[in-house]
Formats: structure tokens, sequence, C-alpha cells
């Protein structure tokens, strides 16, 4: 699996500890900055983990900012993204199981660096049931296709 990661400064701290949880885990990833702490917008780094990921260069997406929200929101404007605020481990794997979410995105102003690992290692540990959940992201690709979006050949 090949993870894309990407902060702005509210979140920079946070990618920094959940980059050594990548290398724990022995998975390949691409940090796409931000490179500091110094103040930059949020979109243009979300849009960056966001195309990679709906493109299938990288399976996964790791987005952090002050709330995860506003990444949270930029990321889920690309067509074939599934991008999930998650602060809590149960919701980490309902959202895999479920949801089938191929980026997730945390508040580095909201969630310690212990949770967050635990979060990131259970995200990147689910699979997805299918089933009945298969034919409700239909749905949510149906929307897409509603109003002029084409998903990707990936099948994100
Ligand atoms: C930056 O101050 C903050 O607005 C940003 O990190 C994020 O929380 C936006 O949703």
């Amino acid at each position: 699996m090949k993870v894309a990661i990407a902060a702005d400064h509210g979140g920079y701290d946070l990618k920094e500890t959940l980059k050594n949880t990548l290398l724990e885990l022995r998975i390949e990833f691409e940090d796409f900055g931000t490179h500091s702490s110094d103040s930059v917008d949020y979109p243009d780094y979300g849009i960056q983990v966001a195309e990679r990921v709906a493109s299938g260069e990288f399976e996964r997406g790791v987005l952090i900012c002050g709330t995860g929200l506003g990444m949270s929101m930029v990321a889920n404007k690309v067509p074939g993204i599934r991008c999930a605020v998650v602060h809590d481990t149960f919701s980490a794997k309902a959202t895999r199981e479920h949801n089938d979410s191929n980026i997730i995105a945390m508040g580095g102003r909201v969630v310690g660096p212990g949770l967050a690992e635990d979060i990131l290692r259970i995200w990147l540990q689910t699979d997805f049931l299918g089933g009945r959940h298969a034919k409700r992201i239909g749905k949510i690709t149906d929307i897409e296709s509603k109003y002029g979006h084409q998903p990707e050949a990936s099948g994100c």
C-alpha cells in the first residue's frame, strides 16, 4: 500500500508523528508538505493528496489540519474520494468497514499524538466489508455522476 500524506501548519506536528507510525508499519508513503509550522492554506495541500488518491497513484491518503474539517471538505470535492474526519478508534474501523474511506482527515488541534497513532493504525489495517455497504458506495458514486463528475477508472 502507498500512502500520500499532507498537512497545513495546524497539522504539521501531527503529520511528523504519523510519518513515524507509517515507518513503523513499513508502509510506503510520500509527504506532500507542508514542511514547517509557517502559515499556509490547507486547500493547497489537501488537493495534492486527494488528486493522487483519486488517480490511483496512491491507495490511501492522510490529511491533517487544525481540525481535520477543512482538509476533508477539500478532499471530498474530488470525484472518487471518500474522506472521513476521524477522532476516535470506533469511527476509524467503521469508516473503513462501511464507507471504504480512502482518505482520513484528523485535527492536530483536536486529537493527541497517541490516539492519532492508534486511529491511523486501525484505519490502515481494516478492510472494507463490501456487501450491502458496496451498494451504498455505489449510490455515492451515482450522486457524483449526477453532478457531472465521472470517477476515475481506479474505482476509488
Ligand atoms: C488554520 O488556522 C485552520 O483553519 C486549519 O488548520 C483547519 O483547521 C481548517 O479547517
